[in-house]
This record gives structure tokens, sequence and C-alpha cells, in this order.
């Protein structure tokens, strides 16, 4: 049976920076509580009041990742399309982006696990290889998080954790023995659903949206951020390790994990729960803030490069985030 390799990756965030002082413009924040809280110093959001599509930043990435591979476009099989932040309620950006390259024909399908959407992606990718349906999928995670938070004081426990981008990963079919995904490990529990969830638009309301949810702000997401940071550092170890102990392996032979970006200190307490030298683990939150479906490849595309990821090294991704959802994977370069 093949295996899934990862075969190049290929990031994207728009040009606009913005600093944690810019956000005490708007809200009652500073920059030394957003860094002390969440390791976040600036994050890259889409120029306000300009309409940017989600599946714009998606195809940049896969632009990139198309680039470095030596893949058109017509090579890719399948789209596997992560985002908690698309463009309309449907279709999935996965048919925007089939459209924008040009690949007319080529199945596409939205994941909807938000932080650990790419994890899951990769699980879908992953048993579509296997089983051979596809030797050549690309998986996608987009967000564009700037146009749907409050950041009056209001929604600045979430506003200032927030980053829009794109990371893009082009997969393909192996049979060299060892190499590629090991395994994917996905778990849920819906009693949790709340605590991390944007309440409106949604079609169980008549009229979906109206002016009251605005001016109220069931709009915007809503997180009980003390909840999320407990269960993210017990789940994410412990996610981790089930992936180390199907294998036969332990934190040592790990080359380096990138943990889901969603806060600097829930990555130290991962890294602490998995005793792992700070060489093991990568970050980069402090630069692009949480991206969500986008945080691990952007991560992983950067770690590839920093951190000099060569053929056979070990490499762990694990998520945590709404729904609750998290997932682990296991990936031998
Ligand atoms: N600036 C200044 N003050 C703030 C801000 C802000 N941006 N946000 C909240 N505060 C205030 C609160 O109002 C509160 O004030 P009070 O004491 O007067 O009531 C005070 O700071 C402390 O608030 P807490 O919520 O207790 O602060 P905490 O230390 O828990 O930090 C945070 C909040 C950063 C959200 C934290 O709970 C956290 O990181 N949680 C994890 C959430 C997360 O990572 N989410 C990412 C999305 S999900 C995912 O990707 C896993």
């Amino acid at each position: 049976m093949p295996r899934t390799a990862i075969v190049a990756l290929g990031t994207y965030v728009p040009d606009r920076v913005v600093t944690n002082e810019e956000l005490t413009r708007s809200m009652e924040t500073s920059d030394a509580w957003i860094q002390e809280r969440t390791g976040i110093r600036e994050r890259h959001w889409i120029p306000a009041g300009v309409e940017v599509d989600n599946s714009t930043l998606a195809l940049e990435a896969t632009n990139r990742a198309l680039a470095k591979a030596g893949w058109q476009a017509k090579d890719i099989e399948a789209i596997v399309y992560a985002s908690l932040s698309p463009d309309h309620m449907f279709p999935g950006d996965g048919c925007f982006l089939n459209a924008k390259l040009g690949i007319p024909g080529v199945p596409a399908i939205d994941i909807r696990n938000q932080c650990s959407g790419f994890i899951y992606g990769l699980a879908v990718a992953d048993a579509w290889i296997r089983i051979g349906m596809y030797r050549r999928v690309l998986l996608v995670g987009s967000e564009i998080h700037s146009t749907g938070i409050d950041v009056s004081t209001r929604g600045r426990d979430v506003a200032v954790i927030f980053g829009d981008g794109a990371g893009a990963a082009l997969l393909e079919a192996t049979d060299e023995p060892g190499r590629g995904v090991l395994s994917c490990h996905l778990h849920a529990d819906g009693r949790f659903a709340e605590d991390l969830y944007c309440e409106a638009p949604g079609s169980k309301y008549h009229p979906r949206v109206s002016a009251e949810m605005i001016t109220s702000g069931r709009v915007w997401p809503r997180m009980e951020g003390q909840k999320v940071f407990k269960h993210a550092i017990t789940k994410m170890p412990e996610v981790m390790r089930e992936a180390l102990g199907k294998n036969g392996l332990s934190p040592g032979d790990l080359k380096v994990v990138i943990p889901h970006q969603a806060n600097l200190r829930i990555s130290q307490m991962v890294q602490r729960g998995l005793e792992l030298r700070d060489d093991q683990v990568f970050n980069n939150i402090q630069r692009y803030g949480n991206t969500t479906a986008a945080s691990i490849p952007i991560a992983l595309a950067e770690a590839v490069e920093e951190r000099g990821i060569r053929r056979g090294d070990l490499v762990g991704l694990c998520a945590f985030g709404a729904g609750f959802t998290w997932a682990s994977a296991l990936v031998r370069w």
C-alpha cells in the first residue's frame, strides 16, 4: 500500500502587518498584555475595506508550492481545503480554488475542523492515497479571520489572537520504504462546541442573521479562553503520545514537533508535557498570530528551512481547537 509523502509546501500571508500597538488604537489592550499571555507580537491581515477571497490566499500558497515541486496545476488530482472562515456558506472554497487553478473536474472537499483542520484534511488525503484513489492531492489550510472579529474592547480576548494566511501542501503517493505519513489520529468532543464558536449567521435562525445579532455581537466568535487553554495543554501532548505509541516511537525520536500555533504558552506546555528540547519544537506564532487551519503548514514550511528537516527525519504534527477537536500525525520525511 502506498504512503503519503509531503512533496512541497507553499505559504502566503497578506502584506499588511498589524502590530499589537496598532490594536491598542481600537481596543483597550497593550503590547505587554498580548505578548505575556499569547507570545504574539504581530499578525498579517488583509487590507481593511478591500474584498479578498479566502481562496485567493490559498491560490497564492498553492502556486508557491507548485513552483517548488515543479508541478503544474493540472497535476493535482484532488483538493482538500480546510478553513473555518469560508467566503460563503456554500459552496466550499475548494470549488472556488478549483476554478482559480483552472482544473475543472478535479474533486474538491472542504474540511470544517477549525484549528485541527489541516490534520483532519491530511487524514482524508492520506486515506485516499493509501487506497489508490488519487496519487497527487493538494491539501490547503486558509483563513481570513480579520473580517470576522470584533476589534473593539468587547472582543479583545479573541481579536488579538488571530491572523490571516494560507499554507498549502502537495501530497504524493510514495512506495519508498518507511517514508511518508505514518499515521493520523483524530478526536472530537462536541460537549464543548459552544465554548469556542461563532453563533450566527446560522440556518436554525429565521432569518439566519438579524440586526439584533449584529448589534449584540452574536456574529463574532466567542471563547472560554481558560477552558480552551486547559484542554489544549492536555489533549495536544496526549494525542502526540498516541501517535508515537501507535508507531512504537518515543518523543526522543522526533526531529521536530509542529504544534498548532494557538498561543505560545500552549506550545510551551505541550513541549513540557512531551519532555522535548527547545530544538524539537517549532513556533512562529510571534509573527503570524493564530492562523487556525493554516498555522501548521505555515510553521512546517518555515521549520523545513530553518531546522533543516531532511529525508528520514521524524516530524510530529498536533492540534487542538474549536469543536473541541484535536488531532496528530507523524510524518517520516
Ligand atoms: N488585552 C487586555 N486585557 C484583556 C484582553 C486583551 N486583549 N483580553 C482579555 N483581557 C482581560 C480580561 O477582560 C480580564 O480582565 P478582568 O480580570 O478585569 O476581568 C483579564 O484580562 C484576564 O482575563 P483572562 O481571560 O483570565 O486571561 P487569561 O490569562 O486566561 O488569558 C487568553 C486570556 C489569552 C485568551 C487565554 O485564556 C488563552 O490563551 N486561552 C487559550 C485560547 C486560545 O489559544 N485560543 C486560540 C483559539 S483556539 C485554538 O487555536 C486552540
